[in-house]
């Protein structure tokens, strides 16, 4: 309930109070609705709101609902996630919207500071402001948000100082600040009950962590020059020292200190001879081990990708067939044709399974052939195979050695060529030797689905309804997998192939796992693994389940799984942080920036990601068989294309919005 002064619209809001008799609150839709065209003024003039209409309700990102203490429907919620969002914000319009909820300007490029009347909207509840430009400090004002829980701030420049005004704030259960540029000494009276979610890495503080926060990890500080608690002890443990923006970095000063003044005893120094002598074992055993390794990998093997990258991220737009032309093409090609020459030289015969190709093929002219290497893998390394004279294209996969007897091999591997679908790239054909093991797929042209989620600008490229028809597409071949009684065992998004239109997916490599028998170093991505699963080759379907929950995670959130994506944040447990935020009720924030505008289907993506949830229950027998998961899915992405197909326009709107 607040006083304002009455300006232009006053009559309006004068009959109002007039009208209203014991709750009354002045501010109401129409208030709201102001405040919003004035916010878009500021920031968005690209937001295709119209003005003409007399409620906010059915605006993009706006959500309304009767809220308490209101006479009728307010607007609790704005939602403008990376919405192209510019410039900044001045005091005098969040502060309007008092009965809003859930703010989420996150992903834009707002700048200048926090408006310090955001302290008005006393309802609020969650606030994601992360991924923009803003500076300044955090307002006095916005330490009356009692209300507050969620508040995510990261990747901005926000300075000033974490004041133990925060301690105002008592239910927050995220305080993500990392990235900014805050600085000085964390409160030592920093007492957050209800705590979840912190981070305060990438900032210039300094000083020691305050007791309540000892028990986070290490990494929740990382890049800030704090010392004690999970750090290293501070240079004065006696007693902490004031807060002090000035004092330096605690480590550096530990460090001269220890190597000035301390006497070792003889104890120690045997310790440390012991030690070195191990360190020493240890590193020529790497050494020893390394160049055995080495020696067993062929040349092809050393190009550049990670084992972690998965496959097929390297794959290139377009088969150029006839690629004789290029002179340092040709060379690499032969390299590597040598290489499979070699390897196969003992001149048995390619076997086909499920039928004949359109273009029949050899042994011979697939040794001979030019082949570029489009991912390596743990499984093995995968090539696209251009046969003499550009009569066929086909994908390789070299296995990695893996000693399987001949029969299991043979046999397992004519199962899989049994399975044809529209989804699944046909497997053609294998080798088998002693010490080679080819297996022959039909060349499909689409591109790795992890390369296009996870490379810059390949999200925008995907909208909603293409990744609505690429989990459709990877649930229709995974559920007839499973229908032939088989298992993929190792569902990722490097195993999904995208067409250049991104109307259909393939899913690949299923059934592979199997066939590395025993013995083989497997570094398999954790993130879609089953929490059961303690042998990755025993595969089964309930972990198929699983991992393509975990993939429809990923589709939804654009997040990579756990060192899936070299460099990406290998703490992040996809399924337990969605859990999380599903419980708290803020849905929208799970989603990718690229689709979470979309709130046309927004219903189906939050039906898609409760479908996700189900399928990474940690119980295996609390999952949904696959069939049930592809029905569910059929409808949930039937509507959702219909709706896209029948306002076509507003998706061209909403990317033109983003790209601007
Ligand atoms: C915000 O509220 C104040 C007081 O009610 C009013 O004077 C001002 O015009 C409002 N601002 C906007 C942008 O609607
Ligand atoms: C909101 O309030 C209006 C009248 O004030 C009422 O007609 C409507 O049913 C309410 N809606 C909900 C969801 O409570
Ligand atoms: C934070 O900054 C304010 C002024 O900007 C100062 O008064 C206060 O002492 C600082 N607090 C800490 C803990 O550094
Ligand atoms: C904190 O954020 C940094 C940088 O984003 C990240 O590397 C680290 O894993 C995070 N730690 C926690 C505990 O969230």
């Amino acid at each position: 309930m607040r006083q304002r002064g009455l300006g232009g619209r006053g009559l309006l809001l004068l009959v109002l109070v007039l009208c209203c008799s014991a709750p009354c609150v002045v501010p109401d839709l129409a208030a709201d609705r102001a405040a919003l065209l004035a916010f878009r003024a500021a920031v968005g003039p690209g937001l295709p709101w119209d003005a003409s209409a007399p409620s906010p309700c059915g605006w993009r990102g706006v959500t309304c609902d009767n809220a308490t203490g209101a006479a009728g429907q307010r607007v609790v919620a704005l939602q403008l996630p990376g919405a192209g969002l510019i410039g900044q914000l001045p005091p005098g319009i969040l502060g309007n919207l008092t009965a809003l909820r859930t703010l989420s300007l996150r992903s834009n490029a707002i700048s200048g500071g926090i408006p310090d009347d955001i302290g008005s909207c006393a309802e609020l509840r969650y606030l994601y402001l992360h991924e923009n430009q803003l500076s300044g400090e955090i307002p006095e004002g916005f330490f009356s948000l009692g209300l507050l829980q969620r508040l995510v701030l990261s990747e901005n420049r926000i300075g000033g100082n974490v004041s133990s005004e925060f301690n105002r704030l008592p239910r927050l259960a995220t305080l993500y600040l990392e990235n900014n540029a805050l600085n000085g000494a964390l409160p030592a009276d920093l007492d957050l009950p209800n705590l979840q979610l912190f981070n305060v890495s990438g900032n210039q503080l300094s000083g020691p962590v305050p007791a309540s926060l000892a028990g986070r990890p290490a990494s929740a500080f990382s890049g800030t020059g704090l010392c004690g608690g999970p750090l290293s002890p501070c240079a004065n443990t006696a007693a902490p020292p004031p807060p002090s923006p000035l004092s330096p970095p605690a480590p550096a000063d530990q460090d001269s200190k220890n190597s000035k003044n301390s006497k070792l005893s003889a104890a120690a120094i045997a310790g440390i001879v012991a030690g070195a002598v191990v360190a020493l074992l240890v590193v020529v055993l790497a050494v020893i081990f390394l160049l055995c390794f080495r020696r067993r990998k062929t040349k092809a093997d050393t190009s550049t990708e990670t084992a972690a990258y998965g496959e097929e991220d390297l794959s290139p737009e377009t088969v150029s067939v006839a690629r004789r032309g290029g002179k340092g093409d040709v060379k690499r090609s032969r390299s590597r044709s040598a290489q499979m020459t070699t390897a196969g030289s003992d001149a048995r015969k390619l076997v086909f399974v499920g039928g004949e190709p359109d273009v029949a093929y050899e042994l011979e002219s697939l040794l001979h052939a030019s082949a570029e290497v489009l991912g390596k893998g743990w499984l093995g390394t995968t090539y696209r195979a251009t046969l003499e004279g550009g009569v066929a294209v086909v994908t390789v996969k070299r296995l990695r050695e893996a000693p399987i007897p001949e029969k299991e091999f043979r046999g397992a591997v004519a199962a899989l060529g049994a399975l044809r679908h529209d989804n699944l790239v046909p497997l053609r054909s294998y080798f088998y030797s002693k010490e080679e093991k080819l297996i022959v797929y039909d060349f499909v042209r689409a591109k790795g689905l992890s390369a296009l989620l996870h490379f810059p600008n390949g999200a925008a490229s995907l909208d909603f309804a293409a990744r609505a028809r690429v989990a459709r597409a990877c649930a229709r071949g995974i559920a007839f997998i499973h229908a032939a009684g088989s298992a993929h065992g190792n569902i990722k998004s490097s195993n999904v192939l995208v067409t250049d239109a991104r109307d259909t997916a393939y899913v690949t490599d299923y059934g592979l796992v199997q066939l590395v028998g025993a013995g083989v170093p497997l570094k398999r991505v954790t993130g879609y693994r089953a929490p059961e699963v303690t042998d990755p080759r025993k595969t089964s379907q309930e972990a198929d389940v699983y991992s393509f929950g975990v993939l429809l995670l990923e589709l939804l959130t654009g997040r990579a799984p756990a060192n899936s994506v070299p460099g990406s944040d290998a703490a992040a447990d996809l399924p337990q942080w969605v859990r999380t935020v599903v419980q708290e009720e803020w849905t929208g924030e799970a989603f990718d920036a690229a689709i979470a505008n979309e709130t046309l289907v927004e219903e189906e993506m939050v039906r898609l990601l409760q479908l996700a949830s189900d399928c990474t229950e940690e119980r295996p027998d609390a999952r949904p068989a696959m069939a049930d998961v592809a029905a569910r899915i059929e409808d949930i992405v039937g509507s959702a294309l219909r709706k896209a197909a029948s306002d076509s326009d507003e998706f061209h709107s909403v990317s033109a919005d983003q790209s601007s």
